[in-house]
């Protein structure tokens, strides 16, 4: 498959080594984080259960607060595998008109309303659905659609049949998720939609540009940010892990240097009917 290049950033962050690296103020089992000047509450009352946000997830929100792009005021979003709520109480915070938490876990619907009332927001806004994406026909289509899918490869050596392994292991090498949100926008993004994703590089990042350019999408690159791939969840499966990714990367379909790697927070949109911006 020929690629097309992978748009470039304009700015670079480099996150401290080591597992102090994060973009949060505090951790782990309630997180504080800065949203386009308000600052947002977090909480996860089971790890292993609903994912506490990583910085992978929490990229995503930085670049968005940076760039101050696209316009949530008055979006119709969905938030694809909403965890603990992450995006949905930001995009409901910054006036999104409504937001649908989609989650193949359960127990993230609970965790996305009880994030959505402790930070005040109007929970008459948000519908928390518990469904594969695969199998989700939603009767609508949404302006704005966000995700940070599971990136890491999964192995049936390491399977731990909890949320967290839901939240970060995908087959496909890691690429499940992102391959159903690429072959489904076209059903869940409005025509002028615009698409997020925090997108890993242990993941293939080309092939999801690829793929949506080829749909007729722009991809524009907010921001690239570097951190340790998150791998203390599978501190006893590390080698095993790191062996698939590095036979991954050997096929060109995983970029990573030691224990480091990189998250694009990355835009997709059609041009010639953009909203926002
Ligand atoms: C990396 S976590 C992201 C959670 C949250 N958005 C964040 O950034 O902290 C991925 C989420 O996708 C969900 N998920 C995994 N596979 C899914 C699928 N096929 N359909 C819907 N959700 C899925 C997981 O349960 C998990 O909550």
């Amino acid at each position: 498959m020929t690629h097309a290049p992978v748009p470039t950033q304009t700015r670079r962050r480099v996150l401290p080594a080591g597992e102090n690296g994060s973009l949060w103020e505090a951790r782990p089992s309630c997180g504080i984080f800065e949203f386009r000047g308000m600052r947002l509450r977090l909480t996860v009352e089971d790890p292993a259960e609903v994912l506490f946000p990583t910085d992978c997830g929490l990229s995503l929100i930085a670049a968005l607060n940076a760039d101050l792009v696209p316009d949530l005021a008055g979006v119709n979003a969905l938030d694809i595998g909403a965890g603990s709520g992450l995006y949905s109480v930001a995009l409901l915070a910054a006036g999104a008109e409504r937001v649908t938490a989609l989650d193949i876990n359960p127990a993230s619907a609970t965790q996305t309303a009880v994030n959505v009332m402790a930070n005040g927001l109007d929970s008459t806004r948000l519908t928390c659905v518990t469904s594969p994406l695969e199998e989700y026909t939603p009767d609508e289509r949404f302006d704005l659609v966000i995700t940070n899918p599971p990136h890491l490869p999964y192995d049936p050596s390491y399977a731990r049949k909890d949320g967290l392994e839901t939240a970060l292991v995908a087959r496909r090498g890691g690429r499940a998720v992102y391959d159903s949100v690429v072959e489904r926008v076209d059903t869940l993004l409005a025509p002028g939609g615009t698409l997020l994703m925090a997108h890993s590089s242990l993941a293939d990042i080309p092939r999801t540009v690829t793929e949506l350019t080829r749909g007729g999408f722009e991809a524009e690159t907010l921001e690239v940010f570097e951190m340790d791939i998150p791998l203390l969840a599978y501190a006893e499966h590390k080698e095993t892990m790191l062996t698939l990714l590095r036979e991954r990367r050997a096929e060109g379909r995983a970029e990573f240097d030691g224990a480091r790697f990189t998250v694009h927070a990355l835009m997709f949109r059609r041009p010639g009917n953009a909203t926002g911006s």
